[in-house]
């Protein structure tokens, strides 16, 4: 496994991170033996950055990671963790809470749900629009001052407020959504990052699976993806045309489609890493191969060319969502 710094100021990092969302119920049911197996395979494969939320079924993410990692399998990996998002008993999403006292507790519980000292990477999941950026980080750093928390990261967020984070302290990534489908982060939060030394992990590689050449549509009202706009309809038939041909140019290299994707935002920089959702061992195993892959000017502009930019139908979440996003203002 390659290995590569998270921003200029993070621990070195595998080249591809695992994103441990759709183990817990965000994308319908998961499979918990497959889930430990994923997880296992991933770490044995040389995969250290592991990515969770506190709030990825209520604690259950947590869990599942901190199990796993029971036996001497923590020192191996840099756990990174999202908090704020609050939750109602029956799953509902009812705003966010990043205020200095939220932070430390939801750390506290955090570190009890994964059998841990410390987290290596914490972040707000979203920006609280209630709570100035500085007062969040300044409790994080205080965090990171006591022990229990090693780098800060930031999730979603804008240039202003990256930029005003990294007044307050360091911050080693922004974790946001890039791929081919989208692309919204070039125009401004990439060139902020790379000024600032903050590192890219880069979510919705596949556009949750959209782009990945294995769609199928949501049987379950409680995966995320049977409310997203890119996945209804018109927008899905659209999108997953540039699916297919995204899937040709990819056949042509010798590459699977979800290998193509992944290999194009790896080929965008060394400071940006994808974040692999895989929830079942032969997904992770297709991913990892993107690695085996370099891709040319050439291949760069075929895959453009299939997929161009601004092209996909429908916006990335639902209205609702899209207005707690800091980095579409
Ligand atoms: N900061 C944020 O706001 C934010 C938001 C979302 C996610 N994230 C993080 O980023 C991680 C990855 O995000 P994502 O779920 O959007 O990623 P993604 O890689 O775009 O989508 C993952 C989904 O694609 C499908 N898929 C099909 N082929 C695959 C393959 N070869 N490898 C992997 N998945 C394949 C899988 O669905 P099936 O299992 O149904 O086949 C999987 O659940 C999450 O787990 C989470 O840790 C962060």
């Amino acid at each position: 496994m390659q290995t590569v710094q998270l921003g200029k100021s993070g621990p070195q990092t595998s080249r591809l991170g695992l994103g441990c969302m759709g183990m817990s119920g965000m994308y319908g049911p998961s499979d918990r033996t497959e889930s430990l197996a994923t997880l296992h395979a991933a770490i044995d494969s040389g995969v250290t950055l592991i990515d969770t939320g506190d709030f990825y079924g209520m604690g259950h993410n947590e869990m599942l990671i901190g199990e796993r990692l029971k036996g001497g399998l923590r020192d191996k990996v840099q756990i990174s963790v999202k908090f704020g998002a609050q939750r109602d008993p029956a799953g509902g999403w009812i705003g966010y809470d990043a205020r200095p006292s939220a932070v430390k507790t939801a750390l506290a519980y955090t570190l009890q749900r994964l059998g841990t000292d410390h987290i290596d990477i914490y972040r707000p999941a979203r920006l609280d629009p209630n709570v100035p950026i500085e007062e969040t980080i300044g409790a994080i750093a205080e965090m990171v001052k006591a022990g229990y928390v090693r780098h800060i990261g930031l999730s979603e967020v804008g240039t202003d407020t990256i930029r005003r984070a990294a007044a307050v302290h360091p911050i080693v990534d922004l974790q946001i959504e890039y791929s081919l489908v989208s692309r919204g982060i070039e125009d401004q939060i990439l060139p902020t990052c790379r000024e600032l030394g903050i590192g890219i992990t880069a979510y919705g590689v596949l556009s949750r699976g959209l782009i990945s050449g294995h769609w199928t549509a949501p049987s379950d009202a409680t995966d995320f993806r049977s409310q997203g706009p890119r996945f209804q309809g018109d927008n899905a038939a659209h999108n997953l045309a540039l699916a297919k041909a995204l899937g040709n140019v990819a056949e042509a290299k010798g590459m699977t489609t979800a290998q193509a994707a992944i290999a194009w935002v790896l080929a965008q920089g060394q400071d940006i890493i994808p974040l692999i959702g895989a929830r079942r061992r032969d997904r992770l195993s297709e991913s990892l191969g993107a690695l085996d892959f370099t891709l040319s000017q050439e291949d760069i502009a075929a895959l453009e060319a299939a997929v161009p930019k601004g092209s996909a139908a429908g916006s990335r979440y639902a209205d609702a969502q899209m207005a707690h996003l800091d980095s579409e203002k």
